[in-house]
C-alpha cells in the first residue's frame, strides 16, 4: 500500500476521539460534524522523501541531546513568552526536549507504521490541549527544531533533505493540531483558563504532606462531567518568578457539577540516595538548594535552576494557598481513564503508591456507584498514612464486589521505591484473586513512581497479563516504558 494512503488511514485513527474530553463527548464528535479545516490537507511524503529522512535519523539520534538543548535554548531565548508553557524543571533535566525529539525521530523512522505511535500521539495531544497549545505555536517549534537538525547534519542537510524533513515535521504537526482541534471542540465553552476558588483544603495524611483542595468555579456555572482518571493543568504566578508555572494534577474525586478536587503531594526534592549527578544535565549553577520554593527571581531562566531543590508548585500550594484563594485551571484532559459510560463488567484492578491513588480513587467511586457489579480490587502502597484509606474501606464495606489491600512500604524520600522495599514482597504475596490473574479480561490501572510501576508491570507481565490490559499514568513528561 502507498505510504500516503497508510498515513491517511492512521491519521483517521489518530483523530478518532478516544475520550479525553467530557464524558459522553466521544459520540458527539464521531458523528456528523465536519472536522476542522486544519485536519484535512496533508502533504504526504513520497517514498524518496521518506528515504531521505530515514538516512539522516542515525546522525540525529546520535546528537539527540545536543539538538534538544540547542533547539529549546534558542527558541526560548527568541520567544521568551513560551516560558509560560514549559515546565522549567523538565527543560533542565532534559526530559521535555528528549521526549519531543524522540517522538519526532520515532515518527520519522516509523513513517510507514505510524499506528505504533497512536497512543503516544494521543498522550501528547491531550497534554497540549490541557496546556492550550495553539496551531501558531507549531510554526515556532518547527523553525527551531529544523534549524537544530541543520546544525547537526551540516552539509548532509541538502535542500532536498531539508524539504523532506520540513514535510515530515508538518505531517506530524498536522496530526497533532488536528487532534487538538477536536479535543478543544470537546472541551466546549471551557476552552481557556477558568478561575476556581479553593472551597476546602484537607490534609490527607497525619504528616500533612498530601493535601486535597476542593475547587469551585468562580463563574458559578456547572462543571462538565469527566471520565475518572483525567487531570487538569493549573497555572500559578509564583512571587519572584517571571513566568507562569504550569503543572498537572489528577482529579481525585468523582465528577460533581459544583466542584472538582485535586490532591497534591509536597515534593521535598530528591533524597540523597536518589540524587542524580547534576553534570548529567549540564548548565547548572553551583549553590545551595533554594531555602524556599519561590525565593529566586532568576529561577525560570535556562541554566539557573539548582537541582534537588524542593518542588516549586506543590510546596507553594500546600504552604501558601488557603480556602478563599483562587487558581486557574484548564478543562480535564488525558488518556488514562476508565470510560464512565462503558457498561463493561471486567475486573478492574487499581494499583497505586503514594499520591498515585489520586486518579484511581474516582475510578473506584464511579464504578462502585454504577452498581453494575463490576469487581474492583484496590491495592495501595504508602510510606506512612494511605490517603483516602477510610473512604476506600467504606466503599468496600458497602460493595461486596470491591476488595482492598493496603501496604505500608518503605518508599524512599522523593517517592522512589527503595530497593529494600517490602512492597515487592507484599505484592507478590497477594493472592491470585486480589489480582484477578486468572481472568484474561481483567484491566489494570497503575499509578506511582516509575520504579514502582516497572515492578508492578513486570510482575503482571510475568503472570501473562497482556501489555494492552495494563495502563500506567506517569506523573511527568515522556511515555512510561517498561524496563525489565
Ligand atoms: C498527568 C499528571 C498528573 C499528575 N497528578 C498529580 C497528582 O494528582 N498529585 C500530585 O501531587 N502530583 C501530580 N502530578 C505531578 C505534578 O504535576 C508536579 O510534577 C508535582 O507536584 C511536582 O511539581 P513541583 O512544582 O512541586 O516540583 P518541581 O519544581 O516541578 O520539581 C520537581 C522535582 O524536580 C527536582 N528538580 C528541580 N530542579 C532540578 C534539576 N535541575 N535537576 C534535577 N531535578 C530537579 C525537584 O527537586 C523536585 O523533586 C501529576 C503529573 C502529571 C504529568
Ligand atoms: C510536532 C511538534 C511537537 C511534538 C512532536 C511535541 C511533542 C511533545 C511531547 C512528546 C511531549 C511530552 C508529553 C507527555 O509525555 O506528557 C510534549 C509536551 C509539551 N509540549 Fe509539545 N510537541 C510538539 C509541539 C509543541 C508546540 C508547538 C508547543 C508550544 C510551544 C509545545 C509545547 C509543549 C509543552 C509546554 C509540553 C509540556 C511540557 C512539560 O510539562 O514539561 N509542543 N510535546
Amino acid at each position: 500500500m502507498n505510504i500516503g494512503i497508510i498515513i491517511a488511514i492512521i491519521f483517521t485513527t489518530i483523530i478518532t476521539p478516544q475520550g479525553g474530553g467530557p464524558r459522553g463527548s466521544t459520540n458527539r464528535t464521531a458523528n456528523n460534524e465536519q472536522p476542522p479545516a486544519t485536519t484535512i490537507p496533508l502533504a504526504m511524503l513520497t517514498r524518496q522523501e521518506a528515504e531521505l529522512v530515514n538516512e539522516t535519523i542515525p546522525a540525529l539520534r546520535q546528537h539527540g541531546e545536543h539538538i534538544s538543548t540547542v533547539f529549546y535554548k534558542s527558541m526560548l531565548r527568541d520567544h521568551p513568552q513560551l516560558n509560560n508553557y514549559f515546565n522549567s524543571v523538565n527543560m533542565h533535566t532534559g526530559r521535555q526536549p528528549r521526549a519531543l525529539t524522540a517522538l519526532i525521530l520515532a515518527f520519522a523512522s516509523n513513517i510507514v507504521n505510524i499506528s505504533e505511535l497512536t497512543e503516544k500521539l494521543e498522550r501528547v495531544a491531550q497534554k497540549h490541549a490541557s496546556l492550550i497549545i495553539l496551531p501558531e505555536h507549531y510554526e515556532i517549534v518547527g523553525k527551531y527544531l529544523l534549524r537544530a537538525f541543520s546544525a547537526v547534519l551540516g552539509p548532509a542537510m541538502t535542500p532536498e533533505v531539508n524539504a523532506a524533513w520540513t514535510k515530515a515535521y508538518w505531517l506530524m504537526a498536522k496530526m497533532l493540531t488536528g487532534r487538538e482541534q477536536i479535543i478543544y471542540k470537546e472541551f466546549g465553552p471551557w476552552s481557556a483558563w477558568r478561575t476556581f476558588i479553593i472551597s476546602a483544603k484537607t490534609p490527607e495524611t497525619r504528616e500533612g504532606d498530601i493535601v486535597s483542595f476542593n475547587l469551585k468555579p468562580v463563574d458559578g456555572q456547572p462543571l462538565p462531567p469527566f471520565n475518572p482518571g483525567l487531570y487538569v493543568t493549573i497555572r500559578l504566578k509564583i512571587k519572584g518568578l517571571k513566568y507562569f508555572q504550569l503543572r498537572q494534577y489528577s482529579l481525585s474525586d468523582a465528577p460533581n457539577p459544583e466542584s472538582y478536587r485535586i490532591t497534591v503531594k509536597r515534593d521535598i526534592g530528591a533524597s540523597p540516595d536518589t540524587q542524580v549527578d547534576p553534570r548529567q544535565y549540564g548548565g547548572f549553577e553551583e549553590g545551595p538548594p533554594l531555602s524556599s520554593a519561590a525565593s529566586s527571581a532568576s529561577d525560570s531562566s535556562i541554566g539557573s535552576i539548582r537541582p534537588h531543590r524542593p518542588g516549586l508548585v506543590s510546596n507553594v500550594l500546600i504552604d501558601d494557598f488557603q480556602v478563599g484563594d483562587t487558581l486557574d485551571l484548564t478543562h480535564p484532559a488525558g488518556e488514562f481513564f476508565v470510560d464512565a459510560n462503558d457498561p463493561n463488567t471486567n475486573p478492574l484492578i487499581l494499583i497505586s503508591a503514594g499520591v498515585g491513588c489520586a486518579p484511581l480513587y474516582p475510578m473506584l467511586k464511579v464504578v462502585a456507584e454504577q452498581g453494575v457489579g463490576r469487581p474492583v480490587s484496590w491495592i495501595q502502597a504508602s510510606r506512612h498514612d494511605a490517603p483516602f484509606r477510610e473512604k476506600v474501606e467504606k466503599i468496600a464495606q458497602a460493595n461486596p464486589n470491591v476488595r482492598c489491600k493496603f501496604f505500608r512500604s518503605r518508599l524512599a524520600d522523593g517517592d522512589v521505591i527503595s530497593l529494600a522495599s517490602r512492597f515487592q514482597e507484599d505484592f507478590i504475596g497477594l493472592n491470585w484473586e486480589d489480582l484477578w490473574l486468572t481472568n484474561n479480561l481483567a484491566e489494570y490501572y497503575v499509578c506511582g513512581p516509575e520504579k514502582f510501576m516497572s515492578e508492578i508491570g513486570n510482575h503482571l507481565l510475568k503472570n501473562r497479563v497482556e501489555p494492552a490490559r495494563i495502563k500506567y499514568e506517569l506523573y511527568s513528561v515522556g511515555t512510561f516504558e517498561m524496563r525489565r
